[in-house]
């Protein structure tokens, strides 16, 4: 398998980070493609697929802008700020593409869907633009423009899952992959560009899905994240073709399947959507010692009005009720949220509601974030974007607080308590420290001295102290 390294997850400080290949087998590439990827799991998820398509085309990863001959940016659209990272990033390409007229310029993505042969007009110096469903075409795209024709397809489709094509793992540590499951999203949340930027939800074959996890395993992976936008709508049914006892895989039956292709894999998914997951994946998942007891359960707002302007389907009452019964099943469980300062028509009581809410919840961590007004959207199209700049920074600023201040009592009471660390390398602080992750993805810093474990082993480790975002402890 082909190797590359530097890649990143879903966090805001890690956006744009690029890829170099390791090339294990000394091949040597003399056209090469730098890739540079914005925005979610998913988008990141992608990049390996494009990487793969790209690479089957003979061309070779590097890291060095300057000897690409393909420079491509994975965009997101979900919020402005998104959008304009973006821009001035192409912007710092314009320098390179100076320097070498025959470097392509292509842009993936969200960004790419949302203004689709726009983009060819607003930044002159773009070549080709993918959308989300379409990097199959690449080779075309690409060979279109070598030859001066500007290249743009955007096309989102009903079937396209990418099942067939193995991912490219782009900078992994080894231990752990991403795996999509799912694309698109059905879903109106009114705020919400993705059901715009990637279409339709589709599921992927599960035998795919469960062949790709097992050969991670195999390769020394110990831990799959499943990714979609909203895992638990996962609904699988076989072709007509198969064996009339073949029967569609829901989400719950799906886990299970990769659950059980060894208890040394742990399993991990995002993003659950609150009126999806059923008490079926929360048995599923008490059952299996390997599914980690961690749910990404965006509430978005804490204000039923609120909630019904988004299209959130839910009310504060239902959503309580669903995290009572998690604790109910699963009690060790850690649960993390999305939150929107600042909506439409947002009072002061309808954010005090998301303040209580979060008391309520007890999250370990969430994402915090302003609204910022998308075009095209139910939203933008229906209510007016009222609650001015600084009551919605204000308001996001107190959510910030109250989640620090919720995330460190909540570290605070892992003191003394032992857990299964999978071990997923050096401590970025020294080089003296492990680090990895508990089943709850609460990350945990111990000293290297006195132990034999390596990386991707399993330890248990005793917690001695904590910030609000890293547990220490000693392994015992
Ligand atoms: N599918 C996931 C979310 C994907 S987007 C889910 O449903 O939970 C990730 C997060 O970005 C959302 O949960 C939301 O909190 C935030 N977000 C989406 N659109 C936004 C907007 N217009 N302004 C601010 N935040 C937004
Ligand atoms: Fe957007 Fe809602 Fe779909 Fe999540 S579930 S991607 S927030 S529309
Ligand atoms: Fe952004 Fe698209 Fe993901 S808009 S959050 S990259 S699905």
């Amino acid at each position: 398998m082909l190797d590359l390294v530097a890649h990143k997850v879903h966090d805001e400080s890690r956006q744009g980070e690029s890829y170099a290949p390791q090339n294990p087998d000394n091949k040597v590439y003399t056209r090469k493609f730098y890739i540079e990827s914005y925005g979610c799991q998913m988008n990141f998820a992608d990049s390996e697929i494009v990487a793969s398509i790209l690479n089957k085309e003979g061309f070779g990863a590097t890291r060095n802008l300057e000897e690409a001959n393909l420079i491509f940016i994975n965009t997101c659209s979900i919020r402005e700020k998104a959008e304009q990272t973006v821009r001035n990033r192409l912007q710092e390409f314009r320098k390179i593409k100076t320097q070498n007229p025959g470097t392509l310029i292509g842009v993936l993505g969200c960004m790419a869907e949302r203004l689709k042969a726009k983009f060819l007009e607003e930044e002159k110096l773009v070549d080709i633009v993918v959308g989300p469903d379409a990097y199959r075409s690449l080779p075309k795209l690409v060979a279109e423009a070598s030859e001066g024709h500007k290249s743009v397809n955007v096309l989102l489709s009903r079937e396209e899952t990418y099942a067939d094509i193995s991912p490219i793992r782009l900078n992994s540590n080894g231990v752990s992959a991403f795996v999509s499951i799912m694309r698109g999203c059905n879903n109106m949340c009114s705020f919400c560009v993705v059901p715009f930027t990637r279409g339709r939800e589709r599921s992927r074959d599960a035998e795919s899905i469960v062949r790709e996890c097992r050969e991670l395993f195999e390769n020394g992976y110990r831990e799959v994240t499943l990714l979609g936008q909203n895992v638990d709508s996962y609904y699988y049914t076989p072709p007509y073709s198969q064996p009339e006892e073949a029967q569609p895989v829901t989400f719950a039956r799906l886990l299970e399947m990769v659950a059980q292709i060894s208890p040394l894999l742990r399993v991990r998914f995002s993003t659950s959507h609150p009126k999806d997951i059923t008490r079926d994946v929360l048995t599923t998942m008490a059952a299996y010692e390997n599914i980690c007891k961690c749910i990404h359960l965006p509430v978005q707002s804490g204000s039923t009005r609120i909630l019904q302007l988004m299209n959130r389907t839910y009310t504060r009452e239902w959503y309580m009720r669903k995290v009572d019964e998690i604790r109910e099943i699963l009690p060790d469980c850690s649960i993390t949220s999305d939150i929107i300062a600042g909506f439409c028509t947002e009072t002061e009581e309808d954010h005090q509601e998301t303040l209580s809410i979060m008391d309520y919840c007890q999250y370990d961590l969430s994402y915090m974030f302003f609204y910022s007004e998308r075009p095209g959207t139910l939203a933008q199209r229906r209510y007016k974007d009222d609650v001015p700049l600084e009551v919605k920074k204000r308001r996001l600023q107190e959510i910030i607080e109250k989640q620090n201040q919720l995330s460190l009592n909540n570290y605070k009471k892992d003191i003394g308590k032992t857990f299964k660390v999978l071990v997923d390398g050096d401590s970025k602080r020294s080089a003296d420290d492990w680090v990895g992750r508990n089943s709850q993805n609460k990350v945990v810093v111990f000293p290297k001295k006195g132990t034999t474990c390596q990386k991707g082993d399993y330890v248990n480790v005793k917690i001695k102290d904590c910030t609000q975002a890293t547990l220490f402890g000693e392994v015992v």
